[in-house]
């Protein structure tokens, strides 16, 4: 349990000498969609009540659709209201503080222009100076024109020392072809220092923390290779559907979702080399140069799976096919599996297991390091199976922290050999801040901090590891999982075929 003093030594970050974002004005595209109102307003709010805020701090929202400053500020209150009551929103607050609130919501703006019009450009460049983050919170097909529509109006060159930043998110391109084009299209309106691309896994505070677990405690990091690690296991499970976003998952599914973003994030935090330093580009190169390393996955390494009704925390669901807006004899992977080996000094020879679905039987992203067997088999005959490895499973969802599995003597007169578990949860030892996952993103691009964004090449390579199984891949192929499993059958084949298996998806090592 935490000492109590650890807890006094938490002050928030302004106290702790972290300083306010500098004075900037937050350009909004897509000011009255969802990811406007579910996370970056509410994150906003977070940064302000922390103090991180400028005082000339100032957002302008552009959107298609009529609207004012005054409605603008009323439609993003309530929804903010709305949220912190959902027990299933990313933001959770017993009560809006006012003082935070009405420091963001006093400096809310609106402009509506149509994001393809030159005139909206035009009208923007009449509304900027100084600083500007603008933040790409539109559907993919509009990235390429916002940019060039900045670009054309000359809202991107820096002078006298300001910056103007672009941010973008999620998905970057459909498939390596098109992220290549995507970057190319975009950089010819600015420099690769200007764009922001956004993964939100990085945002977590987990997924953050990994790289100070690895690189933090001498006694981590001489064990963290080939030599001692036998499998490492990465998982995104997940019990929601696809809710309304079936136009959107249609043409995407898991594969294109998950995996060449946010699992190959986790991979390159768990794996890359450390860098010299915390600097940006050095953490960047590393995570380039181990996703540069991960071998192209062939089809035969890999799982699609779709789900069919099934019963999930006591309710029936329907299957994938029977969502809103989706196919009746749709082939969308809702499910995959994959193994991936890395071809670098470190990592030769150990497979990384990637898995990720939708509507599984529990919500469970982590990582999970697999070592090796002791080396001699003293305690054959004493109670466990002498190749049961140790796990150091970090766990990013539901809980953030870490668990370590250990062999150990059960107490006794005999020699008998059993397993135990040390685990810690960040809750337990530290203060919870506020956070839904979008407010270390936002200070950081406002500071300039890029280390937590993709570089082009960071993109470009994730995309290119699973090209083959983009290109290569039967559609029809499809395992059928139902509601509430670990996944199709053939994804534990998958291990099975290398003499090994998932862990469970409740944390318990099986
Ligand atoms: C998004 C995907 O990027 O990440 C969603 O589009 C997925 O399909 C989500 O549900 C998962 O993120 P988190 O933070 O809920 O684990």
């Amino acid at each position: 349990m935490p000492e109590p003093e650890n807890e006094a030594e938490l002050k928030d970050d302004a106290a702790c000498g972290v300083a306010p974002a500098p004075p900037c004005t937050l350009v909004i595209f897509g000011a009255m969609g969802d990811l406007t109102k579910r996370l970056l307003m509410p994150s906003l709010y977070n940064l302000a009540g922390g103090g991180l805020l400028d005082q000339d701090f100032s957002i302008l929202g552009v959107d298609h659709n009529d609207n004012t400053d005054a409605g603008l500020r009323s439609a993003l209150s309530e929804a903010l209201e709305d949220f912190a009551k959902d027990p299933d929103s990313e933001f959770h607050a017993d009560r809006i503080d006012p003082e935070s609130w009405g420091f963001v919501r006093e400096r809310i703006h609106f402009l509506k222009g149509d994001f393809e019009d030159p005139a909206l450009f035009a009208a923007l460049g009449e509304r900027l100076q100084d600083n500007v983050v603008f933040y790409l919170a539109v559907a993919a097909r509009f990235f390429g024109s916002v940019v060039e529509g900045l670009g054309k109006a000359g809202l991107l060159r820096q002078t006298d020392g300001a910056f103007r930043r672009v941010v973008i998110e999620k998905p970057f391109g459909q498939d390596l072809d098109s992220a290549k084009a995507l970057n190319a299209r975009i950089l010819k309106c600015a420099d690769e220092s200007q764009f922001y691309r956004i993964d939100h896994f990085l945002g977590k505070e987990t997924v953050q923390s990994i790289m100070a677990m690895r690189f933090a405690n001498g006694m981590l990091e001489p064990i963290w290779r080939r030599e001692y690690v036998d499998s490492v296991q990465i998982t995104a499970a997940e019990t929601v559907g696809v809710e309304e976003r079936g136009g959107f998952y249609e043409p995407t599914g898991a594969l294109r979702d998950m995996v060449p973003n946010h699992l190959f994030q986790l991979l390159c935090m768990v794996a890359m080399e450390p860098p010299n330093s915390f600097d940006a580009e050095a953490v960047r190169n590393e995570k380039a140069k181990l996703a540069e390393a991960v071998k192209p996955i062939p089809p035969t390494d890999a799982v699609r799976g779709q789900y069919t009704a099934g019963r999930l925390d006591g309710h029936d669901l329907p299957a994938y096919r029977d969502e809103h807006n989706v196919a009746r004899d749709s082939v969308t992977e809702t499910y995959v599996a994959l193994k991936l080996e890395i071809d670098n000094w470190r990592w030769a020879g150990v497979p990384f297991y990637l898995r990720t679905g939708k509507r599984m039987a529990s919500r469970r992203t982590e990582i999970a390091v697999l070592f090796k067997p002791a080396p001699f088999r003293l305690f054959e005959g004493h109670g466990i199976d002498p190749l049961t490895p140790n796990v150091m499973r970090i766990t990013i969802d539901p809980q953030h922290g870490a668990a370590t599995e250990l062999n150990v003597k059960v107490p006794g007169p005999k020699m008998r050999i059993g397993r135990v578990r040390t685990s810690f949860r960040y809750a337990d030892f530290f203060k919870n801040q506020p956070n839904v996952g979008y407010e270390t993103l936002l200070y950081d691009c406002m500071t300039g901090d890029a280390t937590l964004f993709q570089r082009a090449d960071n993109i470009e390579a994730g995309w290119a590891a699973v090209d083959p199984l983009l290109k290569g891949w039967p559609q029809a192929d499809v395992a059928f999982y139902p509601v509430g499993s670990d996944g199709p059958e053939e994804a534990d084949a998958l291990l099975a075929r290398d003499g090994r298996h998932w862990l469970g998806l409740d944390g318990e090592t099986d």
